[in-house]
């Protein structure tokens, strides 16, 4: 698998396997499935309610932890955010059946975002959480977050796929470091993206 050098030093694998969508009930097997066939990220979140499934999947895996790279987010925190985020950190550390997590992400820009922003670099800081980063923000909350604060985002995740490329987001992202990480990849399904010609045509001569 292919990784990516985040601005912490930690590598990501470039492709992984997201839970979202995934009833609760389904997302075991799932999940042991795609770590079978070779997935080594794998991304849920609080708010996707799977997060224990998950966590069973990478238990009977049998695969050693450090050979993983788990992401999971922070649903929006009433105030007081910063002790509200150590312990919805705590409790999907616990339902997920880790002791550290790879990758944390603040689920949206809602909500006391510097408040929840200065428990997830804390978090960073003590080693509980390697890299820490956003998803869904828009370019003027990123660069808020990165000039107000002491930890730049190692990765925002956010949608992007051919039919939303994002271009110029995806640019000034990379000026400051901020590793992409694209959500819906597959354009959820919509706009024919397995049949487009032009794709077809691209994915042909590409091989
Ligand atoms: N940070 C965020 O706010 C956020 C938001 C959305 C997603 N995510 C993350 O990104 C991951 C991927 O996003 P996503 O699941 O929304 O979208 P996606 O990966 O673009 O698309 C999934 C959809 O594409 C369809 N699909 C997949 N492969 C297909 C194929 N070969 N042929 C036809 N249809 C196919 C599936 O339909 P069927 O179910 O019918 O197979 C499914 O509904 C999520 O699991 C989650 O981890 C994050």
């Amino acid at each position: 698998m292919q990784t990516v050098t985040l601005n912490n030093g930690a590598r990501m694998p470039l492709l992984g396997f997201g839970v979202y969508q995934i009833p609760a009930e389904d997302t075991e097997r799932a999940v042991s499935e795609a770590l079978a066939a070779g997935y080594r990220l794998l991304d849920t979140a609080a708010a996707y309610a799977n997060e224990e499934a998950a966590g069973r999947a990478i238990k009977s895996s049998g695969i050693p932890r450090e050979e993983l790279f788990v992401t999971t987010k922070l649903w929006v925190q009433d105030a007081p955010a910063e002790d509200n985020t150590r312990r919805a950190f705590e409790t999907s550390l616990a339902k997920l059946g880790l002791d550290y997590l790879d990758l944390y992400l603040m689920h949206q820009p809602f909500g006391d975002v510097y408040g929840q922003w200065r428990a997830m670099e804390a978090l960073n800081r003590e080693g509980a959480a390697k890299a820490i980063g956003v998803a869904n923000f828009y370019p003027d909350r990123l660069i808020d977050l990165i000039l107000n604060n002491e930890i730049t985002p190692a990765v925002n995740q956010i949608e992007t796929h051919p039919f939303f490329q994002r271009a110029g987001y995806q640019d000034l992202m990379r000026e400051h470091g901020v590793q992409i990480q694209s959500w819906g990849g597959f354009a959820e399904g919509r706009n024919d993206l397995f049949t487009n010609p032009l794709l077809a045509e691209i994915g042909k001569e590409c091989g």
